[in-house]
Parts: structure tokens; sequence; C-alpha cells
């Protein structure tokens, strides 16, 4: 049984997020408000083999093991790897399941087109024998439970011929983002849809849990369109950016005991404010460059924005925290912010 079987229902899990759900930006979330699973930005499982194994760069200086670092704090925790070759996809599973992940994700929903050039990604949706090779492959590469990460069709909702795909391949769980490729992220996440994929879930294979995805920004409207659509849990992209409390309202024990069932009390959301948010920020900085090293401090431009924001004064001091170039700067504008302000 893995870990999966033994969450608590409903469950909320964090979106892997390229250049965000790094080890920094996890670790501030585990410990302000945990998610019941969390998740790497995507890696691509070619890339890991060609630069392991053919180029044979030493682990501590490729970029794509730096996207694997995790700590004890944040468990369990799923890697997303992708690629349409089912023995790279079945190199990458060993990785992962070598450095202690708890479970592979497959990504079918990517719509980049770089990664769909290659066949990988949202191109998997017009590929459905590849993906069932992969699905297959990663399943036969390691013990680890095996998850999709998909949308609810390519050019136009294909539910009911995509689906049936993935259900018979039984992975662990699939998370459906309820948009359509075309969609990209432009129009509204089409929950409605998630009643169909329940239905067909309860009729082919009842043992994989759905997981929607698209537009949830706080625990309460999770569990909201959970009690509307049927599924299992939500996983919240988005709505973590500038909100590292966006999970609060779940606790579980033990948080390290995986083989123990999980239980739960839920706890009361409060507001969070301005200096807690700065603080959050400052503290975001320090991992990033105490983890991260030598990532570009310019992937944090997005979290700036995200956190300063909505108050007096600050497009000033988001001005000015775009130009830090280091934590210790970061931190020096904000202290001089907090005593002027
Ligand atoms: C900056 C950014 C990076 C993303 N990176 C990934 C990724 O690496 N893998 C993936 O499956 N989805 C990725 N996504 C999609 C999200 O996981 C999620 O499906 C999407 O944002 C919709 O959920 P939300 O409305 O809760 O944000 C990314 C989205 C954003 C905005």
């Amino acid at each position: 049984m893995s870990f999966w079987q033994k969450l608590p229902k409903p469950f909320f899990v964090m979106a892997p997020m390229a250049d965000v759900t790094d080890a920094a930006f996890r670790a501030l979330i585990a410990s302000r408000a945990a998610p019941d699973v969390f998740w790497t930005e995507f890696v691509s499982a070619d890339g890991l083999y060609h630069t392991r194994e053919i180029a044979r760069m030493p682990d501590n200086e490729n970029p794509l093991m730096r996207d694997l670092l995790k700590s004890s704090a944040e468990r369990p925790i799923v890697a997303q790897i992708f690629s349409n070759k089912p023995e790279m996809i079945a190199y990458a599973t060993r990785v992962v399941a070598d450095l202690g992940f708890d479970g592979v994700d497959l990504n079918m929903g990517c719509p980049d087109r770089a990664i769909e050039r290659q066949g990988s990604g949202a191109a998997m949706l017009k590929s459905p024998e590849v993906a069932r090779a992969v699905i297959r492959a990663a399943k036969g590469a390691s013990s680890l439970p095996v998850t999709v990460k998909t949308r609810v069709g390519y050019n136009r909702e294909s539910l009911d011929e995509w689906l049936p795909v993935l259900l018979e391949e039984a992975p662990a769980a699939i998370t459906l983002h309820l948009r359509t490729r075309k969609e990209l992220s432009l129009v509204p996440a089409q929950w409605e849809l998630m009643k169909r994929a329940v239905a067909l879930r309860d009729s082919l294979n009842p043992d994989v849990l759905l997981i929607g995805n698209g537009d949830v920004t706080s625990v309460e409207q999770g569990k909201r369109l959970v009690d509307e659509t049927g599924c299992d849990g939500v996983m919240i992209g988005r709505g973590m950016f500038g909100n590292p409390w966006v999970f609060e309202g779940l606790t579980r024990t033990p948080r390290s005991d995986l083989r123990s069932e999980f239980s739960r009390s839920d706890l009361g959301v409060r507001e969070h404010g301005l200096s807690e948010k700065l603080e959050a920020l400052v503290e975001l900085a320090h991992n990033f460059e105490k983890l991260l090293p030598p990532k570009n401090f310019s992937i944090l431009k997005k979290h700036i924005k995200a956190f300063a924001t909505g108050f007096d004064g600050a497009a000033d001091l988001r001005a000015r925290l775009m130009l830090a170039d280091s934590a210790t700067e970061l931190e020096g504008i904000v202290a001089e912010y907090v005593d002027g302000a």
C-alpha cells in the first residue's frame, strides 16, 4: 500500500511549478503550512540521463539534480519527470527512487513548445500509446507509486477518450488540470468536468485517486469543489504565490511517519499581515541562497511581486527589492522599509 492510500480525504497537494516549487520555496511552505503532498518542479528524464551517464557531470554540479534537492521536512514528496521515451522514464524513475522520493509523477500536460516538440508534456494527449508505454516503464522501474498530471484534452475537451487510457494503466492517482492544452491558463478552470471524470473513474478503475487542479486559492474553496464533484483531492499552484499559508487548516500527525495512518484536525485559518509576508520573503531569499547556489537570484522576482503587493508604497518597495542580488541585501531593504513605515 503506498502513501497515497493513507492520505486523509479530501487531501490537498502542492502543484509542480518550474522555477517555483524548488527546495527553497518548499522549505518555506513546510515551515508555514504543509500540504498533504509536496511536489518538485518538472525535471527532464532525457536531461538526467545525458548529464549523468553521457556527460558524466557530478551530481553536485548538475542543475537537474539541484531541482531534485529536498529535505526531510517535505514528506511525502513526489518528483515530476517528463519524457516520451520509456527507457528514459525508467532511468529517471530509478534515480528518483534512489534519492528517497515517495512517488514519481509523469508530466502529460505542459504546453511549453520546446517540451511538446520532444513529444513530451501535453503532446502525450495526442499519443495515447506513448502515454501508456511511459506509465508502464515508470511502474516497472521501481516500487514507487506512479501518478500522472494531465489536462482534459488537447484542442478540445476529450475526457471520454483520454481518461480511460490513463485509467487502464492504473496509476496511483491522476491530477486533472481542468483546462485543455489550447486553453493554456487563459480561461477559468472547468471544474464541472470533474463530475464526469469521477463517473468514468468509478466505472473503469475505482482504485485510482482523482485530484482536481485549477484556480483554487484556499482549502475552504477546495473542499467545496470536492463536495460538488466527488474527486479525492485538490492541487493548488498559483494560490501559493505570496501565500505560504495557503494550506493552513490542514494539520496532520505524525508528519514524518509514513507508515502510520495520517490523522488530521482542522485549524482555523487566519489573516497574515504585511510584516509576516515580508518576513516570509526574507526567509525565502535566505533559503534560496543557502540551498540553491548558484541559481540566479532573478528567479526570486516572481515571489517579490507576489509578496510585496497590495499596500501603500508596495510599488516602490518592489522596485527596490528587484535590484537586490543577495539575501542580505534584500533583508536590508525590507528592514529599511519596516523602520520607515
Ligand atoms: C510558473 C508555473 C510553472 C509551472 N510548472 C509546471 C511544471 O513544472 N509541471 C506541471 O505539471 N505543471 C506546471 N505548471 C502548471 C501548474 O502545476 C498548474 O497545473 C496550473 O498553474 C493550474 O493550477 P493553479 O490554477 O492552481 O495555478 C506551472 C504553472 C506555472 C504558473
